[in-house]
């Protein structure tokens, strides 16, 4: 199949683009770089000797848009081009709302305009929000987000299910995913986020290459086996092989189909921290902190459904993803700017 994947030179996106070129797809990107890089492409391409058509454009823009639609005959469209900033989507909320929402609705509407009808989006557990009970499950009703990034992905999986649902030929798959770190074994593609990482394992790497000096914890006095947060981390090229198996199966299965990505076991803040140490034998230097407002003590996945429907379920250990991510951000202090 020939795929697009909007917003594919990202973290997520440029995994899933190597293990769809490894499985024999066809890959087309379109970008505008403003959290990711060309260089990931560049290096995709190395990894699989394969080539990616490469556009640079913002998803947004219905222009650009339906010009790559009409260049190629594409089967499927997968979704990454959102901005996923929990700190950063509280301060600029309209700036999230406008970008998430526009990409979503002009790839729609591309859609519409040149007969694509599979369409793959990239969710996240946030959706399931504070009420539900844990581990989560793809029946649940989607509950109450904390943050402008969280709403996003709700009413993102609204409109796509809306439209799906006015359209007998469409196909629809929201992809849930939990906590993704890691990287590609080779080390040669990983998370490069701007600035100074919001996220655990970014943060971790970086304190361990020496650019930050000590990790944070956010609280330890949850009610949790260790007081620190638990959550489901799963490792991103298993996701990206998730993402194939959606791709392989959307085309048979009419209407809306939610799976969560994640492995269905918890890990706590410093259960992972005491993982990179010893996979990666070195210390991390850490201290307590309070709590970061708007996180859920602990959740994770049931991931039962993708492993029945899907035939996927996530086959690297935490090991394996301390390994991957330091792996990546010692070959490459400075991310892709190196
Ligand atoms: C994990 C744990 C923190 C940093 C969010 C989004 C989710 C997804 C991933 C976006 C928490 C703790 C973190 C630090 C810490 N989407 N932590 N010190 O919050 O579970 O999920 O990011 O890409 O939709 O909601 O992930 O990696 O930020 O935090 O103690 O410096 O690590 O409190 O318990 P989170 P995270």
């Amino acid at each position: 199949m020939k795929i697009l994947l909007a917003g594919g030179a990202g973290y997520i996106g440029s995994h899933t683009a190597l293990a769809l070129l490894n499985s024999g797809h066809d890959v087309v990107i379109a970008d505008n770089y403003y959290n990711a890089s060309p260089e990931a492409v560049r290096r995709v391409e190395k990894l699989t000797g394969k080539p990616v058509t490469l556009y640079e454009a913002d998803v947004q823009d219905r222009d650009a848009m339906m010009k790559i639609f009409k260049e190629n005959d594409i089967d499927c469209v997968i979704h990454f081009a959102g901005l996923k900033a929990v700190g950063e989507s509280v301060k600029k909320p309209l700036f999230y709302y406008r970008n998430n929402i526009d990409t979503t609705l002009t790839l729609l509407e591309c859609m519409e305009a040149t007969g694509v009808k599979n369409f793959v989006f990239s969710s996240s557990a946030t959706v399931y929000g504070a009420e539900n009970a844990i581990p989560y499950v793809e029946t649940m009703h989607r509950g109450s987000c904390s943050n402008p990034y969280g709403w996003t992905k709700y009413m993102m999986e609204q409109i796509l299910t809306d439209a799906v649902a006015a359209d007998p030929d469409m196909n629809l798959v929201l992809l849930r995913y939990f906590n993704p770190i890691g990287a590609h074994e080779s080390g040669m593609i990983g998370e490069d986020p701007k600035g100074i990482p919001n996220n655990l394992m970014p943060y971790i790497s970086q304190v361990a290459v020496g650019k930050l000096d000590h990790l944070t914890i956010f609280g330890n006095d949850y009610d949790t086996p260790d007081g620190t947060c638990r959550r489901d981390y799963i490792h991103v090229m298993d996701l990206a092989e998730g993402h194939v198996k959606a791709v392989e199966y959307i085309a048979d299965h009419p209407g809306t189909n939610i799976f969560n990505l994640g492995t269905g076991t918890p890990y706590s803040v410093l259960e992972i921290v005491k993982a990179f140490e010893k996979a990666n034998d070195l210390k991390i230097k850490y201290e307590f902190g309070p709590r970061r407002a708007g996180d859920l003590p602990e959740f994770w996945a049931n991931a039962d459904k993708a492993k029945k429907v899907l035939g996927w379920t996530a086959t690297r250990t935490l090991e394996d993803m301390c390994r991957d991510s330091w792996n990546w951000q010692k070959q490459n202090p400075n991310g892709y700017r190196d």
